[in-house]
């Protein structure tokens, strides 16, 4: 935190309070209001934190004017196109790109710890098998607390890092644990010849009965999944992770926390819903019924995959997504595929239609992932956990640099009382 010498003046009953400006490295400034109430007795009032910044942080930054997304600097593009998702782990959590032997070792340590405690196949077991597999993730994730107890610790650095790299290896064999119960197949183990992304495609599909060999491309295109999710400043379930973490919670309690707000339709669980939002249009020629119903106040449809709290120009990660749709589809020999068609020609009727350009509403990451994921055979109930196998080392990370701030404090929001004030009770006879 730079910049204390400029403050902002705030003026209430004709009293003047001088209120410190902060300068940020990129982004707007920020204005410092944590002494306020002992000042003047009064809160600020911003539902939806539109114009609040919760904590500091050096992870990602986003300037949604400019439809720019930087982990640790690094543009989201430049790390989509060369880097790959174990090392942009490596980045969210240590803050620089790792040398070759700090890659190798990390790699390791991930790829040997993908298994989970057999105690716990009991715990899938006890779901009924047509539960949502977020539903069962967040679960299970929440029941690691109860198997790992050697790094729920939060004050041990050691026990600290050993819980990062537990979540960030296991969740893939947990998402595809929740995948296999809900079609009666059988768990498949990871194994660790295999990368990261192939060894999550390969515990989706496998089967005793066949071989299973994973397709580099399709790998490629998983693992570039994962990288675009990994992680996106202080969105609603990170923000959920920290509050979480402020009162001393343990890791995988704060996780599991962070998956329960993932899975709503505004945030992760868009993908899903917008892939059935296409589907339900079915064919171009409704798509202005769709449109038109996305601008009927009346209506509370939305157009999933469309819009964003930050992003007012365009998404970054959507434009990737949109290249791998075609490359995935291209490699996939899905030619004209019905779904990515509406989705084009949606888009193209919605970026001209005067309601979306004003409102400044593009789509998203989750407009073009669905396509791809169906694509590869993941049904719809898949998409949100597979956000959420991307985003845990986002959570983690987020977690980890909360813990080491001096000025972290329990999240105590306050509030804008409209109830009733102080009256009597009333016996139930009177009332
Ligand atoms: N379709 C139609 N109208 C929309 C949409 C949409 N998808 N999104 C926003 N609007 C309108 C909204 O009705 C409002 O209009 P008005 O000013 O007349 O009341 C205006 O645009 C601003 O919307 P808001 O809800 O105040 O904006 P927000 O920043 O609170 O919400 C959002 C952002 C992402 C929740 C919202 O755009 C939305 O619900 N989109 C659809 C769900 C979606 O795709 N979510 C994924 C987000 S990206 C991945 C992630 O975060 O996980």
């Amino acid at each position: 935190m730079a910049d204390t010498t400029r403050t902002a003046t705030l003026t209430i009953d004709g009293q003047s309070f001088d209120l410190p400006i902060y300068s940020p490295t990129a982004g707007p400034d920020v204005i410092d209001i944590t002494k306020l109430y002992g000042k003047a007795g009064v809160f600020t009032h911003d539902p939806g934190f539109t114009s609040t910044s919760a904590c500091e942080s050096s992870i990602t930054f986003i300037d949604g004017e400019k439809g720019e997304l930087l982990h640790r600097g690094y543009p989201i593009d430049q790390l989509a196109e060369k880097s790959h998702y174990l090392e942009v782990c490596y980045l969210l959590l240590y803050g620089e790109l790792p040398s070759a032997a700090e890659l190798e070792k990390f790699e390791h340590t991930i790829t040997h710890h993908t298994m989970i405690h057999e105690q716990m196949h009991n715990f899938f077991r006890g779901f009924r098998r047509d539960a949502h597999p977020m539903a069962t993730m967040v679960g299970v994730v929440g029941a690691m607390s109860a198997f790992y107890h050697d790094s729920t610790d939060i004050n041990d650095e050691r026990q600290r890092e050993i819980a990062s790299h537990r979540l960030i290896a296991k969740m893939p064999t947990i998402a595809a644990m929740a995948y296999k119960y809900s079609i009666g197949q059988p768990f498949v183990y990871p194994r660790n010849d295999l990368d990261y992304a192939s060894n999550f495609l390969r515990m989706c599909f496998a089967v005793p009965a066949q071989e299973y060999v994973v397709d580099p491309v399709l790998s490629r295109a998983m693992d570039r999944i994962f990288t675009l999710h990994a992680d996106h400043e202080q969105n609603a379930s990170t923000s959920t992770v920290r509050l979480a973490s402020s009162s001393g919670a343990n890791p995988f309690a704060c996780i599991a926390a962070g998956i329960a707000c993932l899975w709503g339709p505004a945030h992760g669980g868009a993908n899903q819903a917008c892939l059935e939002m296409l589907k339900e249009i079915g064919t171009p020629d409704r798509i202005p019924e769709f449109i038109a119903r996305a601008k009927d106040k009346n209506d509370p449809f939305r157009l999933m995959g469309f819009g964003h709290r930050v992003y007012k120009n365009f998404d970054p990660r959507a434009t990737v997504m949109k290249q791998s749709a075609d490359e995935v589809l291209d490699l996939l020999g899905v030619e004209n595929n019905p779904l990515l068609q509406i989705a084009k020609e949606l888009e193209r009727i919605a970026v001209q239609d005067p309601y979306f350009v004003e409102k400044k509403l593009f789509p998203n990451v989750d407009f073009y992932s669905g396509i791809i994921l169906e694509a590869m055979g993941f049904p719809t109930s898949m998409f949100t956990p597979i956000f959420a196998v991307s985003r845990t080392v986002g959570w983690i990370s987020q977690w980890k640099e909360q813990l080491a701030d001096p000025a972290m404090k329990i999240g105590r929001p306050r509030q804008l009382y409209t109830g009733e004030t102080l009256r009597d009770y009333v016996e139930i006879e009177n009332r």
